[in-house]
């Protein structure tokens, strides 16, 4: 029997009169990469925004390695191994790029508070410093961005903030990634440009990929399994090809009637 990395037990969110996750229900083996799909405000960042704790849910459970993470502060959530990047990108504007991959490496800093008194000793601070600084060097090679290595990333093209982003997420060793749309907005290149990274965190690094998109395109092309959401709701789970052809997926994107049930689970 294969271990779960991740797994979500029919979740429930509210937000007033409104039910962001309606039972949401999934698992992530290690090294998957799964995508959810649908239209906007279908409640795909809602579902980040509860496996990441920043909103708890009011039903269900959600599980890390078998345990319950339900009540864990987000930045624990983080340190637990699961990163994430945003929609919307956010990152220090005004530091650079190494400066901004370091902040990923920070959250897994043990022993900042510390650092004064430990700094020069062996095994202290400076080491833990020094060795912080290779990573990130390893991360900006792997996602060549090596000449913007020193700019500060409000002077980056959005295609190469993106793959800051995504760099700083690296940069807290995350055995499972959040991705939320991490192509809105790109042009082809640079979503074909995306595309292979994303791939190669997940078959060089081994890392397992929560990927949410908007667009059922780039998906279909690299996702293992799909699950649709639709006004909260699951509608369909399965291979990419399942998913797509799913007549409740096919209305949810045309906008027509359709029932809400889980078809394919
Ligand atoms: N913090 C919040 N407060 C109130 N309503 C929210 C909040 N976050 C999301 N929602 C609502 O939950 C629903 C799902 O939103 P969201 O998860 O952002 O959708 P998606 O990412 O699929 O576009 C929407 O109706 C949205 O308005
Ligand atoms: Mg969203």
């Amino acid at each position: 029997m294969t271990e779960k990395l991740l797994e979500v037990d029919n979740i429930v969110l509210r937000f007033g009169g409104v039910t962001a996750i309606n039972e949401v229900g999934f698992h992530i083996e290690p090294g998957e990469l799964f995508a959810i799909i649908g239209p906007n405000g279908a409640g795909k960042t809602s579902i980040f925004n509860a496996i990441s704790q920043v909103y708890r849910p009011q039903e269900g459970d959600i599980r890390w390695h078998g345990q319950s993470i339900m009540g864990t502060r987000p930045d624990s959530v983080a340190r637990l191994g699961i990163a994430r990047t945003f929609q919307n990108i956010e990152l220090f504007a005004q530091m650079t790029v190494i400066e901004n991959l370091l902040t990923g490496r920070h959250i897994q800093m043990k022993k900042s508070w510390l650092a004064g008194a430990l700094y020069w000793g062996p095994g202290g601070a400076k080491q833990e410093e020094l060795e912080n600084r290779r990573r990130v060097e390893d991360i900006i090679d792997f996602l060549e961005i090596e000449q913007w290595r020193k700019h500060p990333v409000a002077l980056l093209p959005y295609g190469f903030q993106k793959r800051v982003e995504l760099g700083r997420a690296l940069a807290m060793d995350p055995q499972l990634l959040l991705l939320d749309e991490p192509v809105a907005g790109m042009n082809l290149e640079e979503t074909e440009d995306m595309a292979r990274f994303i791939l190669d965190v997940q078959r060089e690094l081994g890392i397992a990929i929560i990927l949410v998109e908007h667009d059922m395109g780039l998906v279909m092309d690299i996702a293992d399994r799909v699950l649709a959401v639709d006004f909260g709701s699951p509608i369909a789970i399965g291979t990419p090809t399942e998913v797509q052809a799913n007549p409740d997926v096919i209305g949810a994107y045309l906008g027509v009637e359709h029932s809400v049930g889980l078809d394919n689970a």
